[in-house]
């Protein structure tokens, strides 16, 4: 089932977006040359904990913290643990926070100290994507254009696109209907209206698309080891176009 909201209802999980913004931007202050990943999600914890919002991520299906830190090779999911990040690697933090039960969702990539060519284009096409992807949150646009404005440019980019994780509906859940994913067929698939509310999470390997999960139940890498970006924000269909509800006030 595929809900719609209000603008109200909307207007809250601005409030919850604003919060993951925020731990954003704690955790990307926090992820310098020698921190570890969970230097990274006590910085998210923090701030969660300050603004008093509660996680969707602590606890799901099991999951232990309240962000997923993912370095490098692994593509998203990564659990928080003593890996020690060091210059020029990437890392991407993917969290979300829960405001009078409405979700909000959103993850974004950065680089560590200074990181090589090839991985600053990667993290380009990453926010590229994300950003056409966006674009196209309008009512008539269909599912299938969001995934193929995704996948041209990784593509033009020379990166290839995730194909089993995908981007999902959210509200009052984590993932609602529909998936969202990161390629399709121009005109194909459901059609956005106004209310609709959708998380769009582009997944860009700098080498192959294929990935595989380690025996932890959760972390994903690329198959061939290569680096992988990762970009989120939770978008609404407002009466005037795409409303970003996962950036900072
Ligand atoms: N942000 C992820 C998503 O969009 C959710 C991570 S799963 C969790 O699907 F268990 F870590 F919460
Ligand atoms: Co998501």
């Amino acid at each position: 089932m595929i809900t719609r909201k209000t603008s109200q209802q909307i207007a809250t999980m601005r409030r919850a977006g604003i919060i993951v913004a925020e731990m954003h931007a704690a955790g990307i202050n926090a992820a310098r040359p020698g921190a570890t990943t969970n230097a990274i999600e006590a910085a998210c914890a923090a701030v969660i904990e300050r603004r008093g919002a509660k996680s969707n991520f602590l606890g799901y299906h099991g999951y232990p913290a309240v962000a997923c830190v993912s370095p490098n090779e692994v593509v998203v999911h990564g659990i928080p643990s003593d890996r020690m990040l060091v210059e020029g690697d990437i890392v991407s933090i993917d969290c979300g926070a829960i405001v009078e039960g409405w979700h909000a969702d959103a993850a974004i990539t950065v680089g560590v100290g200074e990181i090589d060519e090839t991985s600053q284009r990667l993290l380009v096409a990453g926010q590229a994507c994300l950003d056409a992807a966006i674009e196209r949150v309008r009512a008539g646009y269909t599912l299938g254009d969001i995934g193929v404005a995704i996948s041209e440019i990784a593509h033009a980019g020379g990166f290839s696109v995730v194909r089993e994780y995908t981007g999902h509906g959210i509200g009052t859940q984590m993932h609602e209907d529909p998936a969202i994913p990161n390629y399709g067929r121009p005109g194909k698939g459901l059609k956005l209206r106004q209310g609709h509310v959708i998380a769009i999470e582009p997944m860009i390997n700098a080498g192959g698309a294929a990935v595989r999960e380690l025996d932890d139940g959760w972390t994903v890498v690329t198959a061939d080891g290569s680096r992988s970006a990762h970009f989120e924000h939770t978008i609404a269909v407002g009466p005037d176009g795409p409303e970003i509800l996962t950036l900072p006030l």
